[in-house]
């Protein structure tokens, strides 16, 4: 019988077991992130619906099918953010976070937001990890925020990722791109999704990001005249200065990279610069991580003319992708206070003194010995203190160390020493 509530669909409870392995990522990319000296910036979950309608474009999946949008009581037409992008930019526009420094290096983290169908790997609510460069058209900040994106995945244990690189050049590329693709497209024009048919009227760039496999069978061309028109033929002259330099900023750093002609991302604000890492073993929804620059966002949000570039990563598929690869995490050396009738009372306050330093574990019941003693096996404990009648009486602890069985008497000034001497070589071993 399926209880009577469950987590609604498109989302998941991150239970502890799971928990671990987010913290430790989370803590990983925290520290890459502060060596490279970003700082992090926290918007709202919700904002206008409007600012996400004009930053992600209006044709874009994720306006028209994907908006979590809602009226509050007062009528405000809002919407859960679908992304982390433009809630920032919002932000630095409202804060004047220019005046505060021409570049801003801003990082951010929680949940999204997306009405998509769920399906492996995809989820209506999901977490990212973003990271943004504001202030400065420099190839060199691409180049940073690629370096950036992969020592993120290498913290995490990833290894020979590939970087899918690709430029969107500016709008009026966009405009030519467009038209060539739609002209090489029309003889098949009745071949396509009717969802393709309609891009290639309002935005046929769009139609090259289809999952459709008929569509995909269309777009390699076979039946059509000549190969598939490419966008960096369409590049004006800075924005191909622009992608030389950021290819060859990449090969400085030797990082792997390939050109992907099809990658035009699923967000509308990208100019120039535009990238993605997949892994291919998670089926369909196999994207880990995607950005680009987005030098025109700023002002179609009503701010000054102001560049940035920045990317985001899926964190349920990255987590998903490392429960292969990560090391097991090691257990925290835990402690489990066991008492006897007469010390039950004092327990809470030396458990409380314990975890000023310690994590400690310890019977909320009253139970007797042997159930805390088979509940401190279960507890993953290291080391159980009993406290024994007669022992607390003088002063004295047993200390029980669950590795080897072995038990010893100290007195509890000499306590802390003891459990550290416990504790202590299991640590040094790991280390080396
Ligand atoms: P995005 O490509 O739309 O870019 O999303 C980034 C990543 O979020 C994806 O590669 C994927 O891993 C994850 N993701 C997206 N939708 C879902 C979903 N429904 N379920 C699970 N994971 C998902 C952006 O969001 C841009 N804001 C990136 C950016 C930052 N561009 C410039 N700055």
């Amino acid at each position: 019988m399926s209880p009577k509530h469950q987590a609604p669909r498109g989302t998941r409870d991150l239970l502890p077991g799971e928990t671990e392995r987010w913290q430790w990522a989370e803590r990983q990319a925290r520290e890459v992130l502060e060596r490279y000296a970003y700082r992090e910036i926290r918007t709202p979950m919700f904002e206008d619906f409007e600012l996400f309608a004009r930053s992600s474009g209006e044709s874009s999946d994720v306006v028209q099918k994907e908006m979590y949008r809602f009226q509050d009581l007062k009528g405000r037409d809002l919407a859960l953010r679908p992304e982390g992008t433009a809630g920032v930019c919002r932000a630095w526009i409202e804060h004047n976070l220019g005046a505060q420094g021409r570049v801003q290096r801003l990082w951010y983290a929680g949940p999204m937001f997306r009405y998509g169908r769920p399906q492996k790997g995809r989820f209506r609510q999901f977490w990212q990890i973003g990271a943004e460069v504001i202030g400065t058209p420099a190839p060199a900040a691409d180049i940073e925020i690629i370096a950036l994106f992969v020592d993120l995945f290498e913290a995490w244990g990833f290894e020979n990722l590939t970087v899918m690189m690709n430029s969107v050049g500016t709008p009026e590329t966009r405009r030519v791109y467009g038209e060539r693709l739609r002209q090489w497209l029309e003889p098949a024009r009745e071949r396509l999704s009717v969802d393709s048919r309609a891009r290639l009227e309002t935005n046929p760039l769009r139609v090259l990001d289809t999952k459709d496999p008929q569509d995909l069978e269309v777009l390699t061309g076979k039946e059509l005249s000549g190969p598939r028109p490419r966008m960096l033929d369409a590049l004006d002259r800075e924005s191909r200065e622009h992608w030389d330099r950021v290819l060859a900023g990449l090969d400085a750093l030797h990082i792997e990279h390939e050109i992907d002609h099809g990658l035009v991302r699923g967000l509308d604000y990208y100019t120039r610069t535009a990238f993605e890492v997949h892994d291919r073993q998670l089926g369909a929804q196999s994207a880990l991580g995607g950005g680009g620059r987005y030098d025109g966002l700023i002002e179609l949000l009503g701010g000054p003319s102001t560049p940035g570039v920045g990317f985001s990563i899926g964190l349920d598929r990255t987590i998903m992708a490392l429960e292969d690869r990560a090391p097991a995490l090691p257990p925290t050396p835990m402690l489990y206070v066991a008492t006897t009738d007469g010390t039950r009372e004092v327990a809470p306050s030396f458990v409380r003194a314990l975890r000023t330093v310690y994590a400690v574990d310890f019977d909320l019941e009253g139970r007797t010995l042997n159930a805390q003693m088979k509940a401190a096996d279960k507890s993953g404990a290291r080391l159980v203190l009993l406290l024994g009648d007669e022992e607390w009486k003088r002063g004295e602890i047993i200390l029980k160390d669950l590795s080897d069985g072995s038990q010893q008497t100290v007195e509890a000034d000499a306590l802390v020493e003891a459990i550290d001497q416990r504790l202590e070589p299991a640590t040094s071993e790991e280390e080396e």
